[in-house]
Parts: structure tokens; sequence; C-alpha cells
């Protein structure tokens, strides 16, 4: 299914719509500024390198639909439009980085004609979905050689081409591993509210992958039951002490795994690596609509004044991963240190 999350299409992002899978594959045509905020705000597409990839092109639509403008009114609308995807989800630093990118090539080439610029522009986010791509094809052959054979893995959320462009980061380590013959079965957690595991369940099934799809709370009693060799999960942002945010729910699996001495494996590209956060204390926690677990599919399940609490992502402190695995390399964990001390 390779190349299906996102494709340019010379003058709009065409994006198939992660909300409606696996039951439907529908494709959304992203024209503006405003349609590439609403498909980040609500998720039809996700996932930190995917939503970075979808921040440049967002930029480089803003520069396309100006190019006829005259330069000043170019460079306000490229810049609004830069503001207004800063702003739609917080805690992924890949979306920040690649809005830098962007920017600095609005910055270097100010003088430049409208027209050329905005092509600038498409290469630039071009660019970045590029070495995205390459750097999950990095992970993914590094991350496999952690992996022994028979191993049955645990993933949370969804790491793979829909979260990526890519081949994936956990997701896509599982897929060489596999390939390897080294995985007996994937156990998917499910994800609530999300359930992103449903985005995982369908990639690994169109790659026919074993897998089992569980509820978030019967994580720990799968632990008890099966020998778990690892946890493999992606990230939205590393801080520089190794703390790191993903997906709720990545911290409890972090846990368990020390308690069963299962692996936990972080693989991420560079672009997740934030070296200004020192610490998970200074990330910030998308805090997302109540309504998401009030409601079970359609329906609500909760009276609307009931209160909820619904963060997006949860911190796993470094002492809890065994590696880092990233398109520059693996890195030990504090864990796997302690552990071989
Ligand atoms: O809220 P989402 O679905 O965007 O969250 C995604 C995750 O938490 C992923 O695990 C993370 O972005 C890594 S994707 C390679």
């Amino acid at each position: 299914m390779r190349g299906k999350a996102i494709s340019w299409n010379g003058d709009y992002l065409l994006v198939l719509d992660q909300t409606k899978l696996p039951l439907s594959e529908e494709y959304l045509a992203l024209r503006d500024t405003e349609d590439y905020v609403k498909a980040i705000r609500l998720m039809k597409v996700r996932g930190a390198p995917l939503i970075g990839i979808v921040a440049g092109y967002a930029v480089a639509q803003a520069g396309l639909n100006s190019a006829f403008s005259d330069l000043q009114d170019f460079e306000a609308k490229v810049r609004k439009a830069i503001a207004r995807i800063s702003a739609t989800r917080p805690t992924a630093v890949n979306l920040y980085k690649a809005l830098e990118r962007m920017q600095r090539v609005l910055d270097d080439n100010i003088l430049r004609t409208p027209r050329e610029i905005a092509n600038l522009l498409v290469e630039q986010a071009k660019a970045i979905h590029k070495e995205e791509i390459e750097a999950t094809e990095k992970i993914s052959r590094l991350g496999a050689t952690l992996i022994p054979p028979g191993s049955e893995v645990v993933t949370i959320c969804n790491t793979g081409e829909l979260a990526t462009a890519g081949l994936g980061t956990a997701l896509g380590v599982i897929r060489q591993a596999f390939r390897q013959n080294k995985i007996k079965r994937v156990w998917v957690l499910e994800t609530r509210p999300y359930l992103q595991g449903r985005l995982t369940a369908w990639e690994l099934a169109k790659d026919k992958i074993p897998f089992r799809v569980l509820v978030d709370g019967a994580v720990g009693a799968l632990f008890r039951k099966v020998k778990i060799s690892a946890s493999i999960v992606g990230a939205d942002r590393i801080a520089k002490n190794g703390d790191f945010a993903n997906k709720i729910g990545t911290y409890q699996l972090a846990v368990l795994s020390e308690k069963h001495q299962a692996d936990f494996i972080v693989c991420a590209p560079t672009t997740t690596f934030d070296p200004n956060t020192k610490s998970g204390d200074q990330i910030k926690i998308e805090e997302r609509d109540g309504d998401e677990v009030r409601k079970f599919s359609r329906s609500f399940v909760l009276p609307k004044n009931y209160p909820v609490w619904n963060p997006a992502f949860d911190v796993t402190p470094a002492e809890l991963v065994s590696y880092y695995v990233s398109d520059e390399g693996i890195k030990l964990g504090r864990r796997k240190l302690k552990d071989d001390s």
C-alpha cells in the first residue's frame, strides 16, 4: 500500500482520510490553509512525521495559491499559513521543525518573485517528505536487528505508513523483522479514544502479518499470559534527557515491559528529537475535546455534562527505555545501561 497516505498532485495534497479507516478508504483534497488545519486538527492525517510533512505542503500550498499576488501580500499569506498550522497540534516537534524549514526558505529568498519562492517552497516540502520516507527505511533496518526470532511484540497507536508516509517507525521495524521471520505475532493496543490500533491492524492485515487487537485495559493480562519479547513504540517528541512523549497509554506499556523483562524500544526519526526541550516535564501535552471520550464511535456513552480528562499523549521517563532507534543509529537507553551494569 506504499504511497497511499498522502500524495502531492502538483497543486493540491491528496490525503487518505484516517478517521474512516479501515471500513472505508476515502480521500480528501487539501487546497487551502483551512483545509490543512482541519485535516490535522480532526486527525484526518496524524502521526508525528506525517504531520510534519503535511505542514510543509500546507505552507507550499499557501505560496502556490498566492503566486500571482504582489510580494508583500504573498509574504503575509505564507506567514499566516505558518502561524495557523503551528497552532494545530502542540506535542509533535516534527510539525515545528518542518515549519521552521519552510520559513527559512521564505526568509532566505525574499528578494525573488512570489512564483519563484512558491516553487522553492514546493521543493522544500517534497524534500521533507522524501527525507522522512528514507528515515523510516533506516529505522526499520536497524531496529529489526534488536528483535529475536519467534518474537511476540506489542505496539501502541499507529506508527506505520499512515503516520510517516514510509515504512513506519515502530511498525517499520515490525515489518522488517517479519520479513526476516522473527515475528510470531503482533499485539495491537486499540488505543482509546481515537482507536489508532485499527489503523495498525489495517496496515498489518495488508502485509499479512499475524496480529491481534486488544483493548488497552487488557495489556497487563497480556504480559502475564504471553512471553512478550519487546514493546515497540514511536514518539512525538524526545527530550534531551531521553524522556519522551507518545500516544496516551505508552507509559503504562513501559512500566509493564520493565516488570516483565520485555525490551522497550522507541523508534523515531531525528526530526522527533528535540534538544531544546530538557526533559519530559517541559513537553506540552495536547488535551483534546472531552466528547472524544464521552462518545464511542458516533454515539454518546456519557452525558455531555460529565467531566472527562482527555490527554492525547503521556510522557515516559528515560529510565524505562531499553533502546532508541533513529535513522542515525541505535542508542542504548537507561534501562539497558542499568540492566547491563
Ligand atoms: O495523535 P496521533 O495519532 O497523531 O499520535 C501519534 C503517535 O502518538 C505516534 O505513536 C507517534 O506520532 C509516532 S508516529 C511514527
